[in-house]
């Protein structure tokens, strides 16, 4: 089976986009493990390995179906992060944009009645949601820490 041009550039695009969070991310653990928060910064360290493991997915996935693999460059991402709370609302930011980028590839499988690759980003589309709420659970407990208490969300966070 061969992707289709179209799907397949969209798909390239998409790989830089999952490589883009994965920088972020080790920016935002090395941030955070400058704060002293040592579990946080791990979480944020697992969560750039794992960005990059769906960017690799999507790799595999196009020498799968003969595509050709070319990743764009992927854009410089900030190191800047004036709070807890900012960092963890840009993390939240950028898992929106990644379902609604997950979304459109689905819009555009789905219109060439690519029915393989419907079913390869439905992994995509369950995965996002379980994202998503992983940012929204721990910005509800750093709101409610505030920013005075914010080490003890270490206490509240997977060993
Ligand atoms: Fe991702
Ligand atoms: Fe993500």
């Amino acid at each position: 089976m061969k992707i289709s041009k179209k799907l397949n550039d969209a798909i390239n695009t998409q790989i830089s986009e999952e490589l883009y969070a994965s920088n972020g991310y080790a920016n935002m653990a090395a941030y955070f493990n400058s704060l002293g928060l040592a579990r946080l910064s791990e979480l944020y360290f697992k969560q750039s390995e794992e960005e990059r493991e769906h960017a690799l997915k999507f790799v595999h996935y196009l020498m799968e179906v003969e595509g050709d693999v070319a990743i764009p460059a992927v854009k410089a991402t900030t190191s800047q992060f004036e709070s807890v709370k900012a960092a963890l609302e840009s993390a939240m930011a950028w898992e929106k944009d990644v379902t609604e980028r997950i979304n459109r590839l689905m819009d555009l499988a789905i219109e060439e009645k690519d029915y393989a690759t419907q079913d390869f980003l439905r992994w995509y589309v369950t995965e996002q949601v379980e994202e998503e709420a992983n940012v929204s659970h721990l910005l509800t407990l750093v709101e409610a820490l505030g920013d005075r208490s914010i080490i003890t969300l270490e206490a509240y966070l997977p060993r």
